[in-house]
């Protein structure tokens, strides 16, 4: 899989790459592996101009379509085989999720253009772009850190990145909200009280265990996120145990 990431700051990306869980994805022979594309290195003129003012008037600067153009098309020119998605970050996107991540983490990978400034001239968008993301309803400074999300989230999901466990039982794998943790010790002294590990983690009975984290994540889940237990239920990944778990708490 092959992630080409066009940026006016290249140097925001390879420290992420390198680092956490996920740097084994990113490593030489891992799954993904990620070029980045310096967008001054594609300016028309000898002052690397990436941006103008907007037509129209109005405040800040637009990226110019040009060096963006010749960014794009050397990106998919390095590819080699058929044209890759071209996704551009902006909050005017899809919001990414969890069922978008496990869909790239089984493609071929995209080519992902980070915005700066007000934004990327209208006709790249029109003629390159393949789908809008965006990171959440809030502006940032640029595209970098929704590339750096949406990297991260896909090279968790490839194999030998996390254990298998871990990787199926977090949140939104199976639809839910993943159920609270605990560790040592097993009892904290806190503002002059003993908290103590729910006893039911130090039983050593598994299935219980398992049951009850199930039942702690549809608490969680229907108390912050009721809208995905409504999507959990219409694809069927209730079972009647929840079903009857739900009823008698009350969710
Ligand atoms: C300052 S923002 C531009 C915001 C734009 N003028 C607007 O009001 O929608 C600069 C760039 O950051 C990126 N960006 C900002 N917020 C984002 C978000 N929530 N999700 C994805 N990308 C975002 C986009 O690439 C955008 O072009």
């Amino acid at each position: 899989m092959r992630f080409d990431v066009v940026t006016l700051f290249p140097e925001l990306i390879a420290p992420h790459l390198a680092m956490g869980v996920t740097r084994r994805a990113f490593a030489p022979g891992g799954a993904i592996d990620v070029r980045v594309w310096p967008l001054r290195d594609f300016a028309l003129d000898g002052y690397r101009r990436v941006d103008d003012r907007p037509y129209g008037g109005g405040p800040g600067m637009v990226m110019l379509a040009e060096p963006l153009l010749r960014a794009l098309d050397a990106a998919q020119a390095g590819r080699g085989d058929a044209p890759a998605p071209v996704i551009h970050f902006t909050p005017a996107g899809r919001r990414i999720d969890q069922a978008l991540v496990q869909s790239l983490s089984r493609g071929a990978g995209a080519v992902l253009l980070c915005g700066r400034y007000e934004g990327v001239d209208q006709r790249i968008l029109d003629r390159r772009v393949t789908m809008e993301l965006s990171l959440g309803d809030f502006v940032l400074s640029g595209g970098e850190l929704p590339a750096l999300a949406l990297l991260d989230a896909v090279a968790r999901l490839q194999p030998g990145v996390l254990p298998d466990a871990s990787r199926d039982e977090e949140s939104f794998a199976d639809g839910l909200l993943e159920a609270p943790c605990w560790t040592r010790p097993e009892t904290l002294r806190i503002d002059g009280v003993d908290d103590p590990v729910p006893a039911v983690l130090l039983s050593g009975d598994h299935a219980r265990i398992a049951r009850w984290r199930r039942e702690r994540s549809l608490e969680l889940t229907a108390r912050r996120r009721p809208d995905l237990i409504a999507a959990a239920r219409a694809a069927g990944r209730l079972s009647a145990d929840d079903e009857r778990f739900i009823a008698l708490a009350g969710l």
